[in-house]
This record gives structure tokens, sequence and C-alpha cells, in this order.
């Protein structure tokens, strides 16, 4: 039986588990013991990495025992059926006090259950979220862990040896208890797929509107990468588009099927907004954007349909690029203003108290949506902890008013030379409404009390009242009466 001489455990040693596990071991002061359930990776593992002084185990009650109190350890299995076979094999030999950390992207209401469950052993059940892939691992990832106030106490200064670090502060913090890690991670994968497909939308915008080449436009984006639009996916686009493939010679990105695949985060995302009332339009027309390019049959059928077919040249390119980058910011305040709408709706629905300002600080680095302007979120959620509306925030209003009338400028030129601009348009119509004097949602109150009776308000006196449309139409105070 293993001496209990480590302070964390790793069950789960694919490539992220592993990068984990190193990053963990590479870490003064801590001991790590690692567990898979083939022994193949695990004798791999502590071959090839015979500095990282691993203890490996080969079995659960090997593991366990490899672990001083309170045992400490993070599953790195893909999301699903295989997180609670580990789960119950842990709960077989772990004790009260003891912390299991899931790190995988699993669904939050999963973790809510799970944490509730394990909960009745006297095991603390953590989901963390775990941002960066299989880089971030090693070297440093953003952390969002939820559980309870007690497992904090032991995970916290563990998570922060290995977490990234923006501005000296590492990028983990006790998001809220049970589900609000993996609620909160799961909203950053909705903010990344918004992120990605307005970066999708301004290059194609480019590249289409001015003929420059991809490396010409990976050049375009390097520039932008200077100033406020300063973030790691900008960084990798220019990467991305620079990219020349070996077997063709020709831009890789002009070979790659353009079909996008999503592994469902940026559903649930768009899902539990629904169910919790929050427009997270950006979010979600960047998912849907997904799901067309991924319909080749609709889309073959779809290729006679008539539309613009001239070539849309712009008259000034300089002047076009500072209006696709001017539109692209404004929509990326759209989509991270939807974004935090969301978790602070979450918040209230499942009973957590988040700090905005503390989840956009543990952003900053080691995440997918890292980026120089989450410090000008956090200091947004400094200033005013319950700003009712981000893009409301000085910073992010002054911004807007600089950039939207270029916005506005770019969704015409788009939709004139028919190019599909779904997530820039759907923020500026967004933006529209959440500034509108009156919307059009007075017509849908009579529409619904027309054929349904479902009431309505009005904006001359308090009550509820119901037109009698099939009768003398003669207005009645009443009840919702559906
Ligand atoms: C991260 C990434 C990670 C994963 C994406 C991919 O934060 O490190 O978001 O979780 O690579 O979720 O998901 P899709 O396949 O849905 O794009």
């Amino acid at each position: 039986m293993n001496a209990a001489v480590a302070n964390i455990g790793v069950v789960g040693l694919a490539v992220m588990g592993s990068n984990l596990a190193r990053n963990l071991a590479s870490r003064e002061g801590n001991k790590v013991a690692v567990y898979n359930r083939s022994r193949e990776k695990t004798d791999a593992l502590v071959v090839e990495h015979p500095e990282a002084g691993f203890a490996p185990a080969f079995s659960y009650e090997d593991f366990a025992a490899s672990l001083s109190k309170p045992r400490t350890a993070i599953i790195m299995v893909k999301a699903g059926r295989g997180t609670d076979a580990v789960i119950d094999e842990l709960v077989k030999v772990f004790e009260p006090g003891d912390i299991i950390v899931d790190g995988g992207n699993a669904y939050f209401p999963d973790t809510i259950r799970r944490e509730k469950a394990v909960r009745e052993t006297g095991i603390n059940f953590v989901g963390a979220g775990i941002s960066g892939g299989e880089e971030g691992a090693l070297l440093g990832p953003s952390i969002m862990p939820g559980g309870s106030d007690e497992s904090w106490v032991t995970l916290g200064p563990i998570l922060k040896s290995i977490a990234a670090v923006a501005e000296g502060e590492p990028c983990v913090t006790h998001i809220g208890h049970d589900g609000a890690g993996h609620f909160v991670k799961m909203v950053h994968n909705g903010i990344e797929y918004a992120d990605m497909q307005l970066i999708a939308e301004a290059y194609d915008l480019i590249r289409r509107g001015t003929g420059k080449t991809p490396a010409e436009i990976a050049d375009v984006f390097a520039e932008w990468n200077k100033g406020e639009l300063e973030s790691y996916l900008i960084e990798i686009t220019a990467e991305v588009l620079r990219q020349v493939d070996a077997e063709t010679g020709k831009p890789l990105v002009d070979v790659i099927l353009d079909q996008a695949g999503a592994k469902g985060t940026g559903a649930w995302t768009v899902q539990t907004a629904l169910s919790l009332g929050v427009p997270v339009s950006g979010i979600a027309e960047a998912t849907f954007a997904r799901s067309l390019s991924s319909h080749p049959e609709q889309r073959a059928v779809a290729a006679s349909l008539p539309g613009p077919d001239e070539a849309f040249e712009v008259a000034d390119v300089d002047a076009f690029i500072e209006d696709v980058r001017l539109a692209l910011f404004a929509s990326k305040i759209i989509a991270y203003s939807q974004g935090f709408d969301e978790i602070r709706a979450g918040a209230a629905e499942y009973d957590w108290t988040i700090d905005l300002s503390a989840v956009s600080k543990i952003w900053r680095a080691g995440c997918i949506i890292r980026a120089q302007f989450l410090n000008r979120i956090a200091d947004a959620y400094v200033d005013a902890p319950d700003l009712p509306v981000l893009a409301t925030a000085p910073y992010f209003a002054a911004a807007l008013t600089d950039g939207q009338a270029a916005w506005r400028r770019v969704v015409v030129a788009a939709t004139q030379a028919g190019i599909p601009s779904p997530a820039f348009s759907s923020s500026l119509a967004y933006y529209d409404g959440l500034r509108a004097d009156r919307l059009p949602a007075a017509l849908v109150q009579g529409q619904r009390d027309f054929f349904g009776a479902h009431t309505y308000k009005r904006i001359d006196k308090e009550g509820t009242f119901h037109t009698l449309w099939s009768g003398d139409r003669t207005e009645i105070e009443a009840e919702d009466t559906h």
C-alpha cells in the first residue's frame, strides 16, 4: 500500500490530465499522485517525466492511500458517464472531509446533482471549469471552481499554485457553491463562440470586400491585436490565416472544409439563457452559424436561391477595414455584456453569490477568451457591482458611441453584398432594441390578447387589461387568464 505522500491527485491521464498533473508537480510544495484506468498511460507519464516525482497508483485504493488528508483529487476525464464512474470509485475510498474535483466541461445541472449526492457522504464535490486547452493545463489555465467553502480552504492554494497569472493575480477564484464554477465555464465557452464567430465574420467581410489574401488579412489582425482588440483569439487568428497548406501550397484556411463543429457548451449556454429569459443573441447566432454551416445538404439545394452576386468592391479599403474593426469591437462588447447578464441571472436563479469583477479578472489570462479588455470589464464591475448593463459602463458606452456608425455601415454593406453577418447584425439589433424608446412588443401584446386573452398592461395607468375582441371590443380590467 502506498504511503500518504501526495497533497493532490489526478485521475485521468490523457493530454489534459497529464499536462495538469505536470503543472501541479512543477509547483513548489506539490507532490502529485496519478492514476489512470489503463496503467500504460500512468507508466508512460512517470517514465517520460521523472522530474515530476509523481506518486503512481494502479488502483483506487492505492491512489487514496497515496494522498494525505484531506485527500484531494482532480478528475480529468471526458464529461459524462465516465465522470460518474470515477466519482463512484473515489467515494468508495475517500472519507468525509476529502475533496473530489471534476475538472471536465461538465454541464452545470449535472454538477449540482453530483455535488448534492456526494455531499451526503460527507465528501466535498467541486465542479471546476478549466480553460486554456492543453497548453493552458500545462503552463497555467484559468480555473473556475465551485463547491463548498470548506473545499476551497484546501483546494484554493493548490489551484492558485498552477493558475495563469494576470497583473500579479492568479486566474482562479472560488466562483460560488455547487455548480457555479461549471456554469461560469459554460458561459465562458458561449462567449468564446461569439468571439470566434465575430472574428470569422470580420475576416469574411475583409476577404470578400477587399480581395486581400489570408496572409494580408493576418497582418490586419496582427495590427488590431496591438489595440483594444488585443486577445488570444485575435492573435491565433493571424496565425491560422498565415498558415500555408504543405500539400497544396494554398492558404490552409482555403482548404479547410467550411463546416464548424461544436462539443455542446455553446448550445448549453443558449439553452440556459432561454430558460433564464436572458437574450444572448451574439452567442446564439454564433452557435446557429456553426449549425447552418454543418448542413451541406441544405446548403447545396439553397445555392440556387437568388441573391447579390456582383463583386463586393469597397471604395476605400483602409476606411472599410477600420469600420470592420470598430464593428467587431462594438459587437464583442455586446457579446460579453450578454454573457455577464447570463451569469448574473444564473446566480439569482441558483442562489449563488458570484462576483462579476472577480470572474472578469480570472479571464484576463490562461483562458481562451483572455483579452486586454477584460481589465476594463473588471474595472466596470468594481466601480458598479450591480451595473444593470455592462455595455452602459462609461468605457464601453464611449466605445459603442464611437463605433456605432461604422457598425451600421458594415451591417448595411454585408446585407447589400449578400454576405452573412449574423453575429454582427444580431448584436446591432440587440443594441438598438436595448436603447429603443418604444418596442413593437406592444403589438405582440395586442396579438397575444386577441387570440389568447393573455392580457396586457397600459402605459397610462396601473392594472391588467383585456379587450373583448370578439364582442363589443370594450376593454375590461382582468387578471392574466393564462
Ligand atoms: C477552453 C475551451 C475548451 C474546448 C472548447 C471547444 O476553455 O479551454 O473552451 O473547453 O476546447 O470548449 O469546444 P467546441 O468544440 O464546442 O468549440
